[in-house]
């Protein structure tokens, strides 16, 4: 096992073993960021919705707990149990969500709102619950996994982006607001990682014969190419543990060449040099669209 207690500094000012809380740990990049901070040292409490999931990292030596971060009580009672046990929690990792893909005309609104209690309202939530003891101890990280798509816009992922960016912006004004306290806030942008986030991605076929549905098929596409030829979930989950750890934490942190590529060229571009270039890697975008009358039936209306 490697210790990591004494290479870092933040850990020395925390003491022998800081306590990270992780969401979303069933699976994916959540669990190998629950892997690595074990191996690394932390007291590790991986939660999830179930589980039964979990029964490897407690193998592993994690401390294992159910928590949905859309469920109040059940974010209360994790934080006020490790309170209790540990003293507090020193890192927090908001790492559960996943993509509400659709057309925004045709994503229903209780699948807009799931979607935004579970990308943002939870990890929000659970944010202001670790704060004040963070500020009262005067350390504390919070670790936000984000996505490239919290700075970048593509079509048929409007609930997702607007989560994701809803999630960058507070994360932001919360990092401005307490550095001065001793908490570090960062958030991590990965482009396409190979997980079971992509296991959405078939759910797009039940707009395909909508209005949108040329788009939504190109989409489909080209996620079904570019997600297995992602990062790993193990380089993401390095990323994480970087935030985590790192003596100077950065703001933001970019996993995988797309997100470093195409962040970078999203921002520096005109908007309408951008805008062009993703119009062209959908071709009915630039085709106009014939009339319709409204979206196809058995979508939500
Ligand atoms: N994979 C990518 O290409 C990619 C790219 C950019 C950003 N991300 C972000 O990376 C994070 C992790 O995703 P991943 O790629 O590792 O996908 P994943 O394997 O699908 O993992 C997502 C995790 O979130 C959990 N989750 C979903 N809703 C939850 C809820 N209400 N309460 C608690 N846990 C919940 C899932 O648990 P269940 O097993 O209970 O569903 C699962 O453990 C997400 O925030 C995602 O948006 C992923």
């Amino acid at each position: 096992m490697k210790d990591a207690r004494g290479s870092f500094g933040f850990t020395r000012a925390w003491g022998a073993s800081p306590v990270v809380l992780i969401t979303g740990c069933s699976s994916g990049i959540g669990r190998a960021v629950a892997q690595r901070a074990v191996s690394a040292g932390f007291t590790t409490v991986a939660t999830a919705r179930n589980p039964q999931t979990l029964r490897e990292l407690e193998a592993a030596g994690c401390v294992v707990r159910a928590l949905d971060v859309t469920d109040d009580a059940a974010r209360r009672g994790v934080v006020a149990e490790l309170e209790e046990t540990y003293g507090g929690v020193d890192a927090l990792v908001n790492n559960a969500g996943y993509g509400e893909l659709g057309p925004f005309e045709e994503v229903p609104p209780d699948r807009w709102e799931q979607q935004f209690r579970t990308n943002v309202f939870g990890p929000v939530a659970l944010a202001q619950l670790v704060l004040p003891g963070m500020r009262a101890r005067g350390h504390g990280r919070i670790v936000n996994v984000s996505s490239m798509a919290g700075e970048l816009v593509l079509p048929v992922g409007a609930a997702y982006h607007g989560s994701k960016f809803a999630l960058e912006a507070a994360m932001e004004a919360l990092w401005l607001e307490v550095r001065r306290f001793g908490v570090e806030v960062s958030l991590v942008q990965p482009g396409a990682v190979n997980s079971r986030w992509g296991d959405n991605v078939p759910a797009l076929k039940e707009y395909a014969s909508g209005v949108y549905g040329e788009l939504v098929t190109e989409m489909a596409e080209q996620m079904a190419k570019r997600l297995p030829r992602g990062a790993s979930v193990e380089y993401a989950a390095s990323v994480v543990l970087r935030a985590l750890t790192d003596r100077r934490p950065r703001l933001r942190y970019r996993v995988g060449v797309d997100a470093h590529v195409l962040l970078p060229l999203s921002r520096v571009l005109p908007a309408r040099v951008w805008t062009a270039w993703v119009r062209k890697q959908f071709p009915s975008m630039r085709r106009p669209a014939p009339a319709q009358g409204p979206v196809a039936d058995g979508i939500h209306r």
